[in-house]
C-alpha cells in the first residue's frame, strides 16, 4: 500500500515537473541558425516533457526505459557527429521499427527546431547536466545523503555482488536501495540473471525465473517489488489461431513497450507518457470494433505518441494484431466505466 502511495506522489511530482505551459506552436520558428535563449528554454521544456524518459534528463540514455527498449534510445553525449539537421529529421520521421516515434503530429515545426537545437547544444556539444529527477523542487530535498545507494540505482554495482566484494558503506547502500529505492528503480543490474532470463525480462527481484517458465511464482509474487512489473507479462490464452499468434508476436514487439505486455498501459513507460498509453483492456469488443482498431493502428492518434503504423506494418500484419488484441485484451462483458 505504501508503495502505491509513494508512486502516486512521485507521479504527481512528475506532473508538476513536466506540467509547464509550452509556448504556442511556432513560437520558435525564426531561430533556426542562432537560437535565442527563449528558443533554447522552449527546447528544454519540450525535451523535459517529451524526451527525457527515454533519452535521460542529461541526454545520456541512462534511463529505466533504456533497459526495456531494443534498440536502446540514443545516448546524445556520445554522438559527437549528430547534427541539428539529423536530429530534426529523426523527430519528423521517427525511426520505424524502434521506440523512436515520429513527432510530426505532436510538435509544430518550430518546436521541433527548438528541441533539435537544444539537444545539439546541450548534450552533443556540451554534455550538460540539464536537470535531474531527484531535485528539491521535485520533492527530493538533499538527495545526496543517499549517495551510498546511487551505484545500485545507476547499475554501476550489481545487486547480487557478493558481500565480501563490498565495503561497509556499499553494503548499507544496498540495504537502503532494496528497502526504499527498488519500488521505482526496479531494473537494477544483477550478475546472475538466472538460466530462464529472457531478452525482455520482468523486474527485480528475479532469482532466475521468467513468466511461463517452470518454478516461476504467480505473477503477484513476482511483481511484489514493483507496481509496474506485473504489466510486463503477456496474458496466457489457450488455443490462439495461427493469425492470433502472429498478432501476439507483433503486438509484443511493437506495441507492448507503450501499452504493456498485458495491454493495460499500466507499465512504467505507459504511465509516464502524456497522454498515457490507453488501457486496451477497459474496452469491450463492441466499443473497440475491428474497424476502429484497424484505423487507429494504421493512422495513429495525431497529437499523442500513438504512432501511425501504415508505413511500418503490412496490412496483413495489422489484421493479425487486430485479431490478437480483440481476442486477448478486449472485454466480452460490458465495460464498468464509460469511455469515448
Ligand atoms: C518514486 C520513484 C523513485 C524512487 C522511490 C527513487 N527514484 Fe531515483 N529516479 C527516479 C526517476 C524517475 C529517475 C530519472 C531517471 C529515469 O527516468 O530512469 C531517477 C533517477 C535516479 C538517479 C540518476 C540520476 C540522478 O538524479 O542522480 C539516481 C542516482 C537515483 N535516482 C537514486 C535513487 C535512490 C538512491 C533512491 C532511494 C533512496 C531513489 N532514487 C528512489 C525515480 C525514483
Ligand atoms: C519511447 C522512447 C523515446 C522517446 C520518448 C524519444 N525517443 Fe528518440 N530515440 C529512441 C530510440 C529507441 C532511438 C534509437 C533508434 C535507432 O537506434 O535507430 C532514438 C533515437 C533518437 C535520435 C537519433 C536519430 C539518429 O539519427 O540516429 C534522436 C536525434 C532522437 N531520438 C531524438 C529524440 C527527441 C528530441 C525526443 C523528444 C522530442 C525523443 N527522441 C523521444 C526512443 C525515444
Ligand atoms: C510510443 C507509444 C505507443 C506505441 C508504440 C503504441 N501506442 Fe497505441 N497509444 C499510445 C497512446 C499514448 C495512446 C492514447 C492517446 C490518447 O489517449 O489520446 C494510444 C492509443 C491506442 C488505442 C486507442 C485508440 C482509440 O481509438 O481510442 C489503441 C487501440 C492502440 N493505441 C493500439 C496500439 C497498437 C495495436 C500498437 C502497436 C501496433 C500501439 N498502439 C503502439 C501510445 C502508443
Amino acid at each position: 500500500m505504501w508503495r502505491d502511495a509513494a508512486v502516486g506522489t512521485a507521479l504527481a511530482a512528475l506532473v508538476f515537473l513536466v506540467g509547464w505551459d509550452l509556448a504556442a506552436p511556432g513560437a520558435a520558428t525564426a531561430t533556426a541558425t542562432h537560437p535565442s535563449e527563449d528558443a533554447h528554454e522552449l527546447g528544454r521544456r519540450i525535451y523535459n516533457f517529451r524526451c527525457y524518459f527515454c533519452h535521460g534528463y542529461s541526454g545520456d540514455a541512462k534511463t529505466l526505459a533504456a533497459s526495456y527498449l531494443q534498440p536502446p534510445p540514443r545516448d546524445f553525449t556520445r554522438s559527437s557527429t549528430l547534427t541539428r539537421g539529423q536530429i530534426a529529421a529523426a523527430l519528423r520521421e521517427g525511426r520505424p521499427g524502434t521506440a523512436m516515434a515520429s513527432f510530426a503530429n505532436v510538435l509544430a515545426a518550430g518546436e521541433m527546431e527548438a528541441v533539435a537545437a537544444f539537444v545539439e547544444r546541450e548534450f552533443v556539444q556540451q554534455q550538460a547536466l540539464n536537470t535531474r529527477y531527484h531535485t528539491e523542487a521535485n520533492g527530493w530535498p538533499a538527495h545526496e545523503r543517499h549517495a551510498a545507494a546511487f551505484p545500485f540505482a545507476r547499475g554501476e554495482i550489481a545487486l547480487d555482488a557478493p558481500d565480501e566484494m563490498l565495503d561497509a558503506g556499499q553494503r548499507a547502500g544496498r540495504r537502503l536501495f532494496l528497502a526504499t529505492c527498488v519500488s521505482c528503480h526496479d531494473r537494477g543490474r544483477v550478475n546472475d540473471a538466472g538460466p530462464a532470463w529472457s531478452a525482455r525480462p520482468i523486474s527485480y527481484p528475479r532469482m532466475g525465473f521468467a513468466p511461463g517458465q517452470p518454478n516461476t511464482p504467480p505473477v503477484d509474487a513476482v511483481s511484489s517489488a514493483s507496481v509496474y512489473a506485473k504489466h510486463e507479462v503477456p496474458p496466457t490464452i489457450d488455443g490462439l489461431t495461427a493469425r492470433e499468434r502472429r498478432g501476439e508476436a507483433l503486438f509484443q514487439a511493437n506495441c507492448a513497450f507503450c501499452h504493456g505486455a498485458d495491454g493495460t498501459g499500466k507499465n512504467w513507460i505507459g504511465q509516464f507518457m502524456e497522454p498515457k498509453a490507453r488501457d486496451l483492456t477497459a474496452y469491450t469488443v463492441a466499443q473497440m470494433t475491428a474497424a476502429r482498431l484497424k484505423r487507429v493502428i494504421r493512422e495513429g492518434l495525431p497529437g499523442t505518441s500513438m504512432p501511425a503504423w501504415q508505413h511500418v506494418l503490412a496490412p496483413r500484419e495489422i489484421d493479425a494484431i487486430v485479431a490478437y488484441v480483440s481476442r486477448a485484451m478486449l472485454r466480452t462483458e460490458p465495460a464498468t466505466v464509460s469511455l469515448q
